[in-house]
């Protein structure tokens, strides 16, 4: 949510906070804005997107050795020139770029108003400028001071960058709930919401924690918490390509994360299965192996994909390790004052490891004893560092606003964990043990085959892109898939679609089917396999337009379903990671043919920093 960029050295600031802030530009795209600063302060800024600023900025004055920018997704007030960032206070003296919400911003700005301060936006960002400029010169201090007795007043999140007129020599850096890395260079220093537009120019990166707050010129770095107390940085060494921030050939990064998925699962098993394929390790698991085997319930929380992965966990949990499971929405967990208990295990899924609600609940969940254990893509993010253990899903960086890769990522680590547990705790067989981690290695293969099947996806695609509602149904460890598929065909192509346990279509959703509506139905071998043709047939027998995920080789269903697309013979706990495969790839075409934003669909964002 909100992307910010920062340089401050010797180079000219401009094309780093450009190329910064199109790398950025996945976490908000509603509005864009530099300051650029070289004895005087200018701010450029724009509705649209970083392109529209670039194009806003030409024979204008960008020169500057220090910087800052911003990529907006709009929370307080719409997306707009006034409301873009960066603000500048009313005096003048500070300029700044926020990701966050200032929750207490009404309180402060009604006493700010009272003490003679106007305010030009809607933004709570303003009223932080505002707030600097008011303490700092009432106060008689410093800017970092200002900045960081400011910030003692402020409730709710913030990941923030300052620079102040009359001390233009410096950069003032604090984070709060929003993500920050600060990139250490030879004389110079790189600020961003994530490392990527920091890693072409240094691998050398400190991560900001909660309530700390640096003071950076060229030369030197200051590290302290908002209370003052001095901090020793720690710079660690970043492990990240620059290839994988690109997009490679294709033409969008979805379509280039789908493709990635069979490397992206590799890199999920890499270290983690054995060389002779007879074992699994998760380390970062090692110091709690005891809890979860012993546990007596696994809460798992997440939003959107991340809860979707999380209800195929369940399936996974409960088959394989017989511990009950329950899925919760992070949002829903965090305010229904849950029932938790000290012995159980509470599974955190985020790829961007900063969702705002899912970090809250993880403190409630500590909070109340229990034992809290992350999955997470981005490394070094949030969420790994709040948990007491946990898994990288290690699927690269995801840049296409809808998840593919961290979700077939995020399902490989959950079957892992099941399968190890399942064997430590005896509910499976050491036979089942094994055949599951053959089955497993041979996932990606598999996927790259359903890839294979390009024309078709674009076909169907073809046909029913104009369609203005799609179902989707599974049974069993489908149903979260059906429920997968929806939700990537809604958020990049803006049709409706629901996804139903198959069965329960009966009880209701039946009512929408007719001629002109597309049924998505997974329909591969396993127990459920007959029902599901009985549902199949229920959809055709009112005229509905089925298009059936099969297993290969499935003759039956070619001859009742309007389409069928195949995927290779998988175990019926493994298959939700080729499933959703063909469902990804429809959603990429049908969008792309409604001529679609797909990697940046229209009012989301790809990391959800805000509640
Ligand atoms: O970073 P997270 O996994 O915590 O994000 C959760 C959701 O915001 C995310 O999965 C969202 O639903 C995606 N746009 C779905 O494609």
């Amino acid at each position: 949510m909100c992307g910010i960029v920062g340089y401050i050295g010797q180079k000219d600031a401009y094309p780093i906070l450009i190329k910064g802030l199109q790398r950025l530009e996945y976490r908000g795209y509603d509005s864009a804005g530099i300051a650029l600063i070289n004895g005087d302060t200018r701010t450029y800024k724009t509705k649209g997107k970083v392109s529209d600023l670039e194009n806003y900025c030409e024979g204008k004055n960008i020169s500057g050795s220090i910087g800052m920018g911003h990529t907006r997704w709009a929370t307080h007030g719409e997306p707009n020139d006034v409301n873009a960032h960066p603000h500048v206070s009313m005096n003048g003296h500070f300029v700044v770029i926020h990701n966050g919400i200032i929750e207490n911003y009404g309180r402060l700005k009604s006493r700010l108003k009272t003490r003679g301060y106007n305010f030009k936006s809607e933004t709570d960002t303003e009223v932080l400028a505002n707030l600097i400029e008011y303490i700092y010169l009432k106060g008689k201090v410093s800017a970092d001071v200002a900045v960081r007795l400011a910030l003692t007043k402020v409730v709710g999140a913030f990941g923030i960058l300052v620079a102040c007129k009359s001390e233009n020599n410096k950069l003032v850096a604090a984070r709060k709930g929003s993500p920050l890395v600060i990139g250490v260079g030879r004389g110079e220093y790189f600020f961003a919401s994530d490392a990527s537009p920091i890693i072409e120019y240094t691998d050398s990166v400190i991560y900001l924690n909660d309530n700390d707050m640096a003071v950076v010129t060229k030369d030197s770095l200051q590290l302290m918490t908002i209370n003052n107390d001095k901090l020793e940085p720690k710079i660690q060494k970043l492990n990240l390509d620059i290839g994988e921030i690109e997009k490679g050939g294709y033409d969008h990064f979805m379509l280039k994360e789908i493709f990635e998925q069979a490397r992206s699962i590799n890199d999920t098993f890499r270290g983690r299965v054995s060389f002779d394929k007879q074992s699994l390790h998760l380390g970062g698991l090692y110091n709690v192996t005891d809890k979860l085997v012993a546990a007596k319930r696994i809460i798992i929380i997440g939003c959107g994909t991340s809860w979707h992965a999380g209800l195929v966990g369940e399936y996974l949990f409960e088959e394989l390790a017989r511990i009950p499971v329950e899925v919760e929405y992070a949002s829903e967990f965090r305010y229904r004052n849950p029932v938790i208990y000290k012995d159980d295990v509470v599974i955190a899924i985020s790829q961007s490891g900063e969702t705002a609600d899912t970090l809250a609940a993880i403190k409630l969940a500590k909070e109340n004893g229990a034992t809290v254990l992350g999955i997470c893509n981005v490394v070094g993010s949030s969420i790994p560092r709040e948990t007491d253990g946990g898994v990288y899903t290690h699927a690269g960086p995801e840049i296409g606003v809808a998840s593919t890769k961290a979700f077939t990522a995020q399902v490989t680590v959950l079957t892992m964990m099941a399968v190890i547990l399942g064997e430590k705790r005896k509910t499976i067989s050491q036979e089942k043990y094994l055949k599951l981690i053959e089955d497993l290695t041979l996932i990606p293969d598999k996927i790259d085959k359903i890839l294979s099947y390009n024309e078709m996806f674009k076909h169907i695609s073809e046909k029913h892109k104009d369609s203005e509602n799609f179902l989707y149904l599974g049974r069993g460890f489908q149903f979260p898939v059906a429920l997968e598929g929806a939700l990537k065909l809604k958020e990049i192509s803006y049709i409706h679609a629901e996804g139903y346990p198959a069965a329960e279509m009966k009880h209701g959703p039946i009512a929408l089917i007719d001629e002109n509506m597309p049924v998505v139905v997974i329909a591969t071998h396993d127990k459920s396999y007959e029902k599901i043709v009985s549902n199949i047939q229920e959809v055709k027998a009112r005229k509905g337009i089925v298009i059936a995920i099969v297993t290969e080789g499935d003759t039956v269903l070619k001859d009742i379903a309007d389409y069928t697309l195949e995927i290779p013979e998988v175990s019926e706990e493994l298959a939700p990671l080729l499933t959703v495969v063909p469902l990804q790839m429809l959603s990429y075409y049908i969008a792309v043919l409604r001529g679609c934003n797909v990697d940046q669909p229209r009012n989301l964002a790809k990391s959800v920093t805000v509640e």
